[in-house]
């Protein structure tokens, strides 16, 4: 039981690794939730820094999610939990890792939106159904060039892709987690949803093919 309550914390302090704050602190002396959206995520590490910082920031974040969840499995080994329970464990973890990262412990508890946390979390429950998210997310992003409506679109994809009979998964509580973490990913994204609405969105500066 200790090792649990230890693995739940460290799940919380894991997603709370605030990586676009930290990383526009040490090498470009911003604090990013001052500029671009005030995000403190990839996207507006992307937006406000530039390609390398955005793509370290997103791997980074994603590779949160993953370890928070994949934590769970030492619980198999030490606690004898039952291999057919790890997901319950594995969901709690890694929403703890996901309410880290929005609501992060280091910094005052302003974070980022979730997205890239949950992201890696999906992929280290049901790496297939992720990868269809990313898909879709893709496809989103550069049909409408709103990455939060990419975000948004493909965090509801999750539960739903996963109520079709070929992805339906043993245990239910993945799909009724996968959409309070949609209903999560809709309120930290309001104010996009707002901006959406009122065609205030700012759009993706997204080239495809040669530089010009
Ligand atoms: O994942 C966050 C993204 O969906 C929106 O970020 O900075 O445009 O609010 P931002």
């Amino acid at each position: 039981v200790l090792l649990i309550a230890v693995l739940f914390i460290a799940a919380y302090l894991i997603g709370s690794v605030s990586t676009a704050v930290w990383l526009g602190k040490a090498f470009y002396g911003i604090d990013i939730r001052e500029h671009g959206s005030g995000n403190s995520g990839a996207t507006n590490t992307f937006r406000v820094l530039g390609k390398k910082p955005g793509t370290a920031v997103m791997l980074i974040d994603i590779f949160k999610g993953w370890v928070a969840t994949s934590l769970a499995g030492l619980l198999v080994t030490f606690e004898g939990i039952a291999p057919e329970n790890l997901v319950v464990f594995q969901l709690i973890m890694g929403a703890l890792g996901v309410l880290g990262h929005i609501f992060p412990i280091y910094e005052r508890f302003k974070g980022g939106k979730g997205v890239a946390t949950l992201l890696g979390m999906m992929l280290a429950i049901e790496p297939v159904v992720a990868l269809m998210c990313i898909a879709i997310f893709v496809i989103v992003l550069i049909a409408s060039k709103y990455v939060s409506l990419g975000s948004i679109t493909a965090a509801l994809a999750f539960p739903l892709l996963l109520l079709l009979p070929r992805f339906h998964p043993e245990n239910p509580i993945l799909i009724i987690f996968g959409f309070i973490l949609f209903a999560v990913v809709a309120l930290t994204h309001r104010k996009n949803i707002n901006r959406l609405i009122a065609g205030e969105e700012s759009k993706a500066n997204i080239r495809i093919g040669r530089k010009r």
